[in-house]
């Protein structure tokens, strides 16, 4: 089935940021994409409209109950002038997975992908072709119904904001750097049988005092334990995780905790066409930071949408500091990190199916 959507243009476009001087997240394209939800009636009335605030019931439910969830996507320009998607259709998927935990309705993976597409065909001319720097897609739903009883709401809304941005991490801007990561040991993300592996709102608010934490510690980024015993190693930040020990590559399974990352889904892909020797398999704290005291914790780094691949430097764990590859960008990082955005920014040949041209 193919999708088409009404567009009221924006009669006063703004004018383009330096591309250059782009931060994440903090500017904000002409247009965006606003669809209804009703009960009996389904997703209705999809529509790109001009950007601007939107009306809510003081009463409506995702600001009481956080009935809310959101993806992230990219569009990136290639050298001929062409734009396009990486993997939107797993954005697709992992939409409809979120919902499911949260009680929203589904929506058809082809309205969705065709839904981002029109939005930003409409702001082509806003994506930004600079080194690190890329239009960054924020799809969101939330529950709109004016009523204070706990339950899942009747009414929603889905909109597609888009914002030109540069990198996630300040240390990345103009080249790959590294971060400084704590590990946090008192807070946690996730629980099984929570919502750590759906994207929802709710993950990211109980996140913000671990990060706080990080910060006074003069980090980036937080490093998460797992919820029991706080041992194992489950995601950094908003992304997943990735350790090099010895000469295997390992990241945290899938067990319902972590967040299924489209990059690190794309990630586990190279390393098997490589032969790098890679596992998802349960790492301990301890195995990181022993490894790190013998020389044997050779890279690691942060994997997803916004942080692409971002190597990490230093760990801070219970007062000390413990460096990896003396704080350098290592071979394998730097190698994934340019396969990837050669594959999205067109340099790379797409053998794989993984690009989606928009215009
Ligand atoms: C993404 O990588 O798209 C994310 O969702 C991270 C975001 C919370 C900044």
């Amino acid at each position: 089935m193919s999708y088409t959507f009404p567009v009221t243009r924006n009669p006063n476009p703004k004018p383009k940021p330096d591309p250059n001087g782009l931060a994440f997240g903090k500017q904000f394209t002409d247009h965006m994409f606003v669809m209804d939800y009703d009960e009996g009636q389904g997703w209705h009335d999809g529509k790109i409209v001009p950007y601007g605030d939107i009306l809510i019931s003081p009463a409506s439910s995702v600001l009481h109950y956080a009935q809310m969830m959101f993806e992230g996507m990219k569009a990136y320009k290639t050298e001929d002038g062409h734009i396009q998607l990486f993997r939107p259709e797993m954005n697709a998927r992992r939409l409809n997975r979120t919902n499911e935990r949260i009680c929203m309705p589904p929506m058809d993976e082809e309205l969705f992908v065709s839904a981002v597409k029109a939005t930003v065909k409409e702001d082509a001319d806003w994506v930004p072709d600079a080194p690190f720097t890329s239009l960054y897609i924020r799809p969101f739903i939330i529950a709109d119904d004016p009523a204070l009883g706990v339950k899942s709401a009747q009414h929603y809304r889905f909109m597609i904001i888009l914002c030109p941005s540069g990198p996630y991490y300040a240390e990345n801007r103009g080249k790959l750097s590294t971060t400084r990561i704590f590990v946090e040991d008192e807070y946690i993300r996730a629980a099984h049988g929570g919502t750590g592996y759906a994207k929802v709102g709710g993950n990211y608010a109980g996140s913000l005092r671990a990060s706080q934490k990080a910060h006074e510690c003069g980090c980036n980024d937080v490093l998460w334990l797992d919820a029991i015993e706080h041992k194992y190693i489950e995601e950094v930040g908003s992304s997943n995780a990735f350790f090099m020990i010895g000469d295997e590559v390992v990241t945290a399974p899938l067990a319902g905790t972590i967040l299924p990352g489209i990059t690190r889904d794309s990630v586990l892909t190279l390393l098997k066409e490589w032969g790098v020797p890679h596992s998802e398999r349960k790492v301990s704290i301890d195995e990181v930071i022993d490894a790190a005291k013998k020389g044997e914790l050779k890279e690691a780094f942060a994997s997803g949408t916004a942080a692409v691949i971002s190597p990490m430097g230093l760990l801070h764990y219970l007062g000390e500091e413990y460096t990896i590859n003396n704080r350098e960008v290592g071979a394998l990082s730097q190698k994934i990190y340019d396969t990837i955005t050669g594959i999205q920014t067109g340099k790379i040949p797409d053998t794989r199916g993984w690009v989606q041209r928009v215009v």
